[in-house]
């Protein structure tokens, strides 16, 4: 290999205060490993020395410990997008030590493009193979690589030994053209390619290769509870339903599934549901359920952003490449979660809410509507453009102290005009075709926890008329009861007649 060695310390130097960073993959998965924590080692010692120091970090989704954490903890983020799920980084963004501005994944590369943030001035990039001519392999996750090798102005490759260069042909790298010469994506099927293996860096940009040696530091799942199956369960039976009833083919459609614990376990249920046929996936995030579900011969192909697996499944698909090689495509953000392709394809999407409302409004991102949670990350661009938009959550959190079913909201990310079906494990609330009120009535009877409904059926009732007959004062009253008194149940409607 022609390029400099470097250590992660002699990297991180280069990288002044106030750079424009991108940084490779989606999720902890293909984001580097060794620099970030570098660059927050040096941060610490400026910041000693009484001097200035951040940087302004764009990925593809949220990234690791590494990363986003060393950073948040060195206190060296200024601006980050699109996504973050690190406990570090969600209290420097709440604290506002952090600019983070929450973007629909889809959307920052060609925002990139088009320079609304300012330059891209270094990219640090991870890889399981660079040749001479600047030719990379990338690793688990594409995010929004493509565009940062081709707009950042030094690129810092970590070259990580745990990834087989044998990953040459699971990537498909495309970089669409922008407006107003775009044409329509080519993807037909999910498993459709429609770029090249590789991504082509100009080998004069690349400053440096750092060697790494380690999986992308994923934890497993939460074992599966009883409430998380159950919502599995009927997120499948629903979807039996609408295949009996015709309005699913045969075939069935691409599958999009969101992150998390509920997410996870949704993907687990099409394993025990065999009265689906095999599914396909065209998704931003594979996690271990979906490697299951190949392996079962329950999912035929997945098109994603990242394989999201845990460090266990990631030695043991990279140990196991051939048998996924015709089973799984690695794309960038803006492909995978391309509203146009989501659109034509007819992909089922699949997401979880932190919150739902008895209307049918989604709030995922802010805890009690203040506090950033994660992020909207792709679900918006599933949501809004899937052929059936499905949200499903628990009915209850923290043993009943909060509802997830509440009368209004605290933040919306996912507004009534978007959401086709709400599903706890409880049961179904088929929302198409449905006014407010019929909606509301639905929510509750079939998703509402039984010790919320009487409280959600008492606040209906408080209602001053109208298409979405709110109590404005009183529509926060769940929110209200669990900030004074530590339960949404203790909500009392007395106050608001
Ligand atoms: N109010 C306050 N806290 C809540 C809550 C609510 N209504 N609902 C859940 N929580 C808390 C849980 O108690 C848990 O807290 P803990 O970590 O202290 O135990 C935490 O939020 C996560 O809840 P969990 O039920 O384990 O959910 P999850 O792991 O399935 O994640 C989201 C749910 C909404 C946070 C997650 O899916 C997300 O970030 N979504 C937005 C991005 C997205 O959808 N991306 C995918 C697009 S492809």
């Amino acid at each position: 290999m022609s390029f400099t060695k470097l250590t992660a310390d002699e990297a991180a130097a280069l990288i002044p205060h106030d750079a424009n960073v991108g940084f490779s993959g989606f999720t902890a998965s293909g984001s580097p490993k060794v620099v970030p924590e570098a660059i927050a080692r040096r941060a610490e010692q400026l910041h000693a020395e009484g001097k200035d120091y951040k940087i302004n970090i764009f990925t593809g989704a949220s990234t690791n410990n590494w990363a986003d954490g060393a950073l948040a903890r060195a206190n060296a983020i200024g601006k980050r997008t699109p996504y973050q799920n690190t406990p570090d980084l969600r209290k420097r963004i709440n604290s506002h030590d952090c600019h983070y501005f929450d973007l629909h994944l889809s959307e920052l590369a060609q925002k990139v493009r088009y320079n609304t943030y300012g330059e891209i001035d270094w990219a640090i990039i991870e890889v399981a193979d660079v040749a001479d001519n600047g030719e990379i392999v990338l690793g688990m996750g594409v995010g929004n690589v493509p565009t940062y090798a081709l707009l950042a102005k030094h690129v810092i490759l970590e070259l990580n030994a745990k990834f087989p260069r044998e990953l040459y042909g699971f990537h498909d790298n495309y970089v669409p053209q922008d407006p107003p010469y775009r044409r329509e994506i080519p993807i037909y099927t999910a498993s459709d390619r429609i770029g090249t293996p590789t991504v082509k860096i100009d080998p004069s940009k690349i400053v440096g290769v750092v060697d790494s040696c380690s999986y992308d530091g994923i934890k497993g799942f939460t074992a599966l509870d009883d409430t998380s199956l159950q919502i599995g369960a009927n997120v499948c039976s629903f979807l039996m339903g609408e295949m009996k009833a015709g309005r699913i083919p045969a075939g069935f459609l691409p599958v999009q599934s969101g992150v998390g614990n509920v997410a996870n376990a949704v993907l687990y249920g099409f394993g025990e549901a065999k009265e689906l046929p095999p599914i396909t996936m065209y998704t931003e995030v594979i996690q271990d359920a979906v490697i299951e579900l190949m392996k079962q011969g329950r999912c035929r192909f997945g098109s994603t952003c990242s394989l999201t697996l845990s460090d266990k499944m990631e030695e043991e698909v990279t140990h196991n490449l051939e048998f996924f090689r015709d089973k799984l495509v690695l794309r960038p953000a803006e492909i995978s979660n391309s509203p146009e392709v989501i659109r034509r394809l007819g992909v089922i999407a699949m997401n979880t809410a932190l919150e739902a409302d008895i209307f049918g409004n989604i709030n995922s991102t802010h805890v009690v509507g203040t506090k950033m949670m994660n992020g909207i990350g792709g679900s918006g661009d599933f949501t809004r453009n899937g052929y059936i938009s499905i949200f499903s959550c628990p009915s209850i959190t923290k043993e009943g102290l909060i509802s997830n079913i509440v009368p209004m909201v605290s933040h919306v990310d996912h507004s009534e005009h978007s959401v086709d079906v709400l599903i706890t494990e409880q049961g179904v609330a088929d929302l198409r075709g449905l006014d407010p009120v019929q909606r509301a009535h639905r929510i509750i009877d079939n998703c509402a926890n039984p010790i919320y409904r009487p409280l959600l059926r008492d606040y209906l009732k408080l209602g001053k008329g109208g298409q979405t007959p709110h109590n404005l004062a009183a529509a926060l009253g769940f929110h209200t009861a669990f900030l004074e008194t530590g339960s949404m149940a203790n909500v009392d409607w007395s106050r608001y007649e």
